[in-house]
């Protein structure tokens, strides 16, 4: 596997694929990869020709410096796992520089709403710098797939909508959630919990399975209070938010109706770990 550090080298090493109408699938990371993201490309290897995995911890979508500065970064090890797997890999790992230029800057978008609500109301700017990143990865990649996981749901339905606006030509492809034993969704972030911790965050799942069974017998408003009221007695884990929404629009929902598609989402402290979690409802 060939590691590019900058984006000419890697548009080399992609055009006689691209001459040899080879189908190119692309799964972006923020590294300190773990078997969700591996399952990801997993996935695009049996679907595609040859895979880009990029490897970017994007300043411009973090709100918040620690979290940004304590991000997980380790590349060598992120080689070896990908090195595992077998496949025509190509490996694109950038600096601020290859990407932004001189100015690291984000670029304003709208997606028709859907940034509005939960990670997009609490991360201000978050859906900026990743529709930001995911075009100017797209531009360079010129993938055919792309491969996103539904741990972070709303970015995937955020991504599906920039690729319809912007008319992107690429195909986005959504996965299912891979987790821990414990049922913890797997997170580069969980490499910052503690042992103890860790255990505790498994908590989040099993309330989102309770919800689950509860959601077509219980009112969403009981449902809500009930989420709210198990956070309450956990003193290890705090409660930033959770919604049941529309999984197109998502936006909140007050009552069930006939038709539509639900989730549960969820963020929660662990620490200063933040940790979110979803689960589809019916
Ligand atoms: P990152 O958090 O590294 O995640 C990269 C991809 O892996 C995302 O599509 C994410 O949803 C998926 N993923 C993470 N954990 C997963 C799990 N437990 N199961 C299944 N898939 C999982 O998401 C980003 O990076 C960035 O925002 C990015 C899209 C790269 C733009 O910078």
């Amino acid at each position: 596997m060939v590691v590019h550090t900058d984006k000419d080298s890697l548009s080399s090493d992609l055009l006689p694929r691209r001459k040899q109408n080879n189908k190119i699938g692309f799964v972006p990371t923020m590294g300190a990869l773990h078997h969700g993201h591996l399952s990801l490309v997993e996935k695009a290897l049996i679907e595609n020709d040859s895979v880009v995995v990029s490897i970017y911890v994007n300043p411009t979508q973090f709100d918040n410096k620690e979290d940004l500065n304590k991000y997980p970064r380790i590349l060598q090890k992120d080689i070896q796992l990908l090195q595992d797997l077998s496949g025509d890999i190509l490996l694109y790992a950038p600096n601020n520089e290859d990407i932004y230029g001189e100015k690291v800057s984000s670029k304003h978008f709208k997606y028709e709403g859907l940034e509005h609500q939960m990670e997009g109301a609490q991360r201000k700017g978050h859906f900026d710098g990743v529709g930001t990143i995911l075009s100017i990865l797209f531009d360079i990649v010129k993938p055919n797939k792309a491969y996103f996981g539904e741990k972070d749901f709303q970015q995937l339905q955020i991504v599906r909508k920039l690729v319809e606006l912007q008319q992107i030509p690429v195909e986005i492809i959504g996965c299912p959630i891979v987790r821990e034993n414990n049922g913890l969704a797997m997170s580069s972030r969980n490499k910052r919990l503690s042992e103890k911790e860790f255990e505790e965050a498994a908590f989040i799942y099993k309330t989102l399975q309770k919800v689950k069974r509860k959601f077509s017998t219980t009112s969403i408003k009981r449902i809500n209070h009930f989420v709210k009221e198990q956070f309450l007695h956990n003193s290890c884990l705090k409660l930033e938010y959770f919604e049941i929404a529309n999984e197109e629009t998502l936006v909140p929902a007050k009552h069930k109706m006939k038709d539509n598609k639900y989730r549960a989402f969820i963020a929660v402290h662990c620490g200063n770990v933040r940790l979110i979690d979803n689960v589809p409802l019916n």
